[in-house]
């Protein structure tokens, strides 16, 4: 098949309103804010909102950009871990707020789920259709245990979204991705239905060191390329210290990662579009970069690409 190439026509992304910050959690349990930003990098959380109501605004920011209506959309694939209801997915519900006439579907791969979006929208480019919504969405305050300060201090709620679409100019590619899961690690971090997370801090850390390590070599591999020829990287946000050591082992520096987690914390599926939603605002990458994004987390799975950027130019919006 053809390699419809893979270009980023619009980026979006959104936070609730309301801030939670590290010394409100300090009056409900004991902890401070110089210790989780000293263990974490987190400086605030969002919370409120529904994952379907932040989903439709992020995506209808990237429609925006992407200049592209309702109509131009083919496929919907909504990457959450937070859905509104346990039946039926939020993506229709999504679709239905936005005007789409397409496929909508929930992905659940907890943090890597949009980057597992990416990949997925990728084939269905090879299969025919010409742009996907690709969004990652999440309120996991629903499902934090503000009472628990190994937990609680960690989760907040937003969304971000890309319209991706087949670029026939050659300019974007993906060039490169690993998609992987290890159910032995399920009960290190999960819930139970109406529960709130349970999970093992020291060994998701951890796990996720390796999984970073294993899936951006395996992505690195899969593209003919070296970590040198990459330029930028956009992790998952889940622990400053996280990224730190696995950097340290891959050989990335801070000065090439895009973050976001101060502000944020960890927002699971929607934290990489929110990171690059702030990154493409900074004017950080440009068309013809190499740039990788690396999604790890619950499940354990794991889900990395690599693409030559194409798209979204920020400098281009007005409003
Ligand atoms: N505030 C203050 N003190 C805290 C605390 C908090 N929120 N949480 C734990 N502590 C205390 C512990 O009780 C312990 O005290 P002690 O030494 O007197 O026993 C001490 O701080 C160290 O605890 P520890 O659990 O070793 O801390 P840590 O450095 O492992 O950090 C996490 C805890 C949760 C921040 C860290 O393990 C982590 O981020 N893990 C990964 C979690 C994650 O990213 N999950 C999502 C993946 S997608």
């Amino acid at each position: 098949m053809t390699n419809p190439g893979f270009r980023f026509a619009g980026v979006g992304a959104v936070l609730p309103d309301t801030i939670v910050t590290n010394d409100d959690l300090g009056k409900n349990m004991d902890t401070s804010d110089q210790w989780i930003r000293e263990r974490t990098g987190i400086g605030s959380r969002r919370v409120g909102g529904t994952t379907s109501g932040l989903a439709a605004e992020a995506a209808a920011l990237a429609m925006k950009r992407a200049n592209v209506g309702p109509d131009d959309i083919d496929q919907l694939l909504l990457a959450t871990t937070s859905p509104d209801y346990m039946l039926p997915g939020t993506a229709p519900a999504v679709a239905e707020i936005l005007g789409l006439d397409c496929g909508a579907i929930d992905i659940q791969a907890a943090c890597s789920g949009w980057v597992y979006g990416l990949v997925m929208a990728n084939g269905l480019l090879l299969q025919g259709e010409e742009r996907i919504l690709v969004v990652g969405a999440e309120t996991l305050d629903r499902m934090t245990d503000y009472t628990d300060r190994g937990t609680g201090i960690l989760f907040g709620n937003g969304a971000g979204a890309a319209v991706v679409e087949k670029d026939s100019s050659g300019a974007g590619e993906l060039l490169g991705w690993d998609l992987g899961a290890d159910g032995k690690y399920i009960k290190i971090l999960w819930a139970e239905h109406a529960g709130t997370m349970k999970m093992d801090g020291k060994e998701v850390f951890r796990q996720a060191v390796i999984a970073i390590q294993r899936s951006a070599n395996a992505a690195l591999d899969r593209a003919g390329l070296t970590v040198e020829d990459i330029d930028f990287v956009i992790p998952h946000q889940a622990n400053i210290r996280i990224v730190e050591a696995a950097w340290k082992r891959l050989g990335f520096t801070m000065e090439q990662t895009g973050m976001r987690l101060e502000e944020t914390g960890n927002t699971s599926a929607a934290s990489i579009p929110l990171a690059l939603d702030k990154v493409l605002d900074d004017g950080r990458i440009s068309d013809g970069d190499t740039v990788m994004f690396i999604g790890f987390g619950a499940g354990m799975t794991w889900a990395t690409t690599i693409v030559r950027w194409s798209g979204d130019d920020r400098s281009a919006v007005t409003s």
